[in-house]
């Protein structure tokens, strides 16, 4: 049998990334790719399921039926977004049920941005907004990720990310554009979500463990910091056009770069929340751990049932 050579596996692996011919799960990968993969899409994942438990606090109490529609039809699609993902990180050799495990062990991530509480209706607008609006410009690129199954997940990802992002758009702006009291509800929901949505991002690309590696392999097309930096220069504008104030007192035009500059963000708040510290991290953990506990019936009576099925055909 032909000697396994890594050098020429490795060799064959970079010149597929160089030529731009997607990695595919039966094709020969670094294990480190692997493991980058696993670990960036099930964290995905998780950010996709945790997020609908935010805005899910919200459909009984949506303020007409249009709006609860709209904000059901959301969360449905966040829903699919997990399964699209948790399915794409099998096809890498994880283990759906490990992966969910370390979600409700703590061993796992998922994005910081779904540890605020949602106060008001307006935070309904806000995360439409900032938060979906901050996902599109980071699973755009991701369109182009070097492995097949992610890229190709993320591309219907994003067409529903877009009708996210609108409709918390319309959300906002019909807020901010009524009356005093209703401007009041939108600008206390930017001053709560603006900094972080820009922590959705990840750190600074300085500080980022994974970031270099991950563009080297293509997995990533822009940083952290790019990305981020895309993000603040389309939402400003946003925000003047609905007569509301980005909470940033440094928030300035530079006419040199073409782009705007912001103030510090609280990487220690940013740190606190990864780590478990954050306003919801407890109950959000909680809350899915309660649903599989409660949905254990469903699983147990459909194994038994197609532990039957396969009785009665093997007889
Ligand atoms: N929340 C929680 N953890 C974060 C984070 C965040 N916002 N940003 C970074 N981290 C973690 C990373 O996971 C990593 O920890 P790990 O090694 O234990 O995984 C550590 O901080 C260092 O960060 P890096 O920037 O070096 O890590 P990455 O290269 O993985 O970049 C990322 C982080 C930009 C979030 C990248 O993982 C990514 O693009 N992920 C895919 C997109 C994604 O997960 N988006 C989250 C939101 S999904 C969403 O918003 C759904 C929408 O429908 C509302």
């Amino acid at each position: 049998m032909k000697e396994i050579n890594l050098t020429e596996l490795e060799a064959a692996f970079q010149s597929k990334l160089d030529r731009e011919i997607r990695i595919e799960p039966n094709d020969w990968m670094p294990a480190d790719y692997r493991k980058t993969l696993i670990r960036q899409i099930s964290q995905h994942a998780h950010s996709e399921i945790v997020g609908m438990l935010p805005e899910g606090n919200w459909i009984t109490r949506a303020p007409n039926l249009r709006r609860k529609a709209v904000l059901l039809a959301k969360v449905q699609d966040e829903a699919g977004h997990g399964l699209y993902l948790y399915s794409a990180v099998e096809t890498l050799g994880a283990d759906r049920e490990e992966t969910i495990d370390d979600l409700h062990s703590g061993k796992a991530k998922y994005s910081s941005i779904f540890n605020y509480p949602t106060v008001s209706w307006a935070d309904m607008g806000a995360i439409g907004w900032l938060v979906d609006g901050a996902a599109i410009m980071n699973q755009v690129p991701l369109c182009r990720c070097s492995y097949g199954p992610y890229a190709r997940a993320m591309v219907r990802v994003c067409k529903e990310e877009s009708f996210h992002q609108r409709q918390g758009f319309e959300i906002i702006s019909k807020l901010a554009l009524g009356t005093p009291e209703q401007k009041e509800m939108a600008q206390d929901a930017l001053n709560r979500w603006w900094w972080p949505a820009l922590m959705m991002f990840g750190p600074n690309d300085a500080d980022s463990p994974h970031t270099q590696q991950s563009m080297n392999w293509k997995i990533k097309r822009s940083t952290n910091d790019e990305l981020r930096q895309l993000f603040i220069d389309v939402t400003v504008p946003q925000a003047e056009l609905i007569g509301l104030t980005i909470p940033d007192p440094d928030l300035k035009w530079n006419q040199e770069t073409g782009h705007y500059e912001i103030g510090t963000i609280n990487w220690d708040e940013f740190w606190a929340v990864v780590s478990g510290n954050g306003p919801c991290n407890r109950e959000r953990v909680a809350a899915r751990k309660k649903a599989k506990e409660d949905g254990m019936w469903v699983r147990e009576a459909a194994l038994a049932h197609a532990e039957k099925r396969k009785a009665r055909q093997a007889s």
